[in-house]
């Protein structure tokens, strides 16, 4: 069964069609944004793919607390908040909490939220949060109201988790869908069991195909609509986009399955769509080059394979590429040939993380290793991370032990130097 929520009022808003055309919720969001001043977006009607291509300021602005330009915005500085899975989103839907945590970090240049599912199928973890119902969109027009009152700016990570998934941190009669019926290795937490394995996913038909492309893009148009800057496609971590990248979870025969141009083939047209339904210049992707973090192996032929990746995004005009590398966190290292090579094919911005700090951070920009650095951790225990690193003050540490757990214990109560 193929999820079908009441989302055409984002199609509607997206088109500026008149609110009475629309469903209940379309006249509901109009109002909403008009009222709350989050209404810009819905002025300007998104732009077709093949926008923009990003061009970011040169030479003397390229330092970490230097403004830059990513397509269309203007962004403070270029540390950027890497995407983070909190788990604090109760039902699915993200709440006031989630909106003073984005608020809270707001200075950083750019904010990439946690991956958020475009479908109840592209749930998995417990308590992550969707885009996909009416409930969970108008949460977000908090979060992005929220970090825009600070002069932030902020893009939503669509995560589809594909078979990293568990039925119990589902809704019922979602299902867990993969490229091909290959389980992962090792388990996976539910609120209500404990650990659990992960389940043998079931393979995606043609018209899975089709059906989970324009979740995406949907998602992506909600995002726009509530007030997102942008949107992040996840396809690094092993989950669904990286599924199909990979030949040891794609053993698929149709034209999605076997060469690298057909593995290839679920990516580029899901962000055809995406880039369709809200502009290239506002869409980026996360991708993870030699990662094996969801039982994903190296394999011999990975560094040509993503050199592939690189040359065929840079036609789609995507803002960036945003490069995995967690040799920090024990995973095998990235070697810098494969980051060179994407800073060489891809023309968009770059976007390296892992393990920065503001030296190394300072350092990479300068070498035009890449234009933006995004940075995980530490954000999680300094809010005003921008201020510590710009005045080399100390720094919090993460308690790593409440990194996922509910509530706001080691989420919204980390200090600021201010108190
Ligand atoms: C608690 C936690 C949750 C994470 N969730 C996500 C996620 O939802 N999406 C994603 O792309 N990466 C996720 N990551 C990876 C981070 O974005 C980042 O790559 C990693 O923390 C390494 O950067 P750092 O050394 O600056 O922390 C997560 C990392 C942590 C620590």
């Amino acid at each position: 069964m193929g999820f079908r929520y009441d989302i055409s009022f984002a199609g509607a808003v997206c088109e500026n069609r008149k609110p009475e055309t629309g469903n209940r919720f379309s006249r509901l969001l109009w109002r909403e944004c008009d009222e709350t001043g989050v209404s810009l977006p819905l002025l300007a009607p998104p732009t077709i793919s093949g926008g923009k291509q990003l061009s970011l300021e040169n030479a003397l602005m390229s330092f970490l607390f230097s403004p830059a330009t990513l397509g269309p915005l203007k962004l403070n500085n270029r540390l950027v908040m890497a995407p983070m899975t909190r788990s604090r989103a109760d039902g699915n839907i993200p709440g006031s909490m989630v909106a003073e945590y984005y608020e809270q970090r707001s200075g950083a240049g750019l904010i990439i939220t946690e991956g958020t599912a475009p479908s109840p199928n592209g749930l998995g973890y417990p308590r992550i949060p969707g885009i996909y119902s009416c409930e969970q969109t108008h949460a977000w027009t908090n979060v992005a109201r929220a970090v825009h009152s600070r002069s932030g700016k902020i893009f939503l990570q669509i995560m589809h988790c594909g078979r990293i998934a568990h039925p119990a941190n589902m809704p019922e009669g979602a299902r867990i869908l993969a490229p091909s019926p290959v389980a992962a290795s090792g388990e996976m937490y539910t609120d209500s069991d404990g650990m659990k394995p992960h389940p043998v996913p079931e393979e995606m038909t043609a018209e899975d195909i089709r059906d989970t492309i324009e979740e995406y893009a949907q998602a992506a148009r909600s995002a726009f609509i509530v007030g997102f800057d942008g949107v992040e496609l996840h396809g690094a971590n092993g989950y669904l986009i990286e599924q199909f990248i990979r030949p040891n979870t794609n053993l698929r025969t149709d034209g999605y399955g076997g060469t690298i141009e057909k593995r290839a083939r679920f990516m580029l047209e899901t962000v055809e769509a995406v880039a369709g339904a809200i502009g290239s210049e506002r869409v980026g992707i996360r991708l993870s080059p030699f990662g094996v973090f969801n039982d994903m192996p190296l394999y011999d032929a990975m560094e040509d394979e993503y050199g592939y990746l690189a040359r065929e995004l840079d036609k789609t005009g995507l803002a960036y590429i945003h490069l995995v590398d967690h040799s920090s966190m024990g995973a095998p290292v990235v070697p810098d040939s494969i980051k060179d090579t994407f800073r060489r094919e891809f023309k968009g911005a770059l976007i390296l993380s892992g393990g920065y700090d503001a030296e190394r951070a300072e350092s990479d920009l300068q070498a035009k290793r890449c234009d933006l650095v995004a940075v995980g951790r530490p954000f999680i225990a300094n809010p005003d991370l921008v201020e510590r690193w710009k005045t080399g003050a100390p720094q919090n540490e993460p308690d790593m032990s409440t990194a996922y757990s509910p509530g706001p214990k080691g989420y919204i109560d980390y200090s600021t130097m201010e108190g």
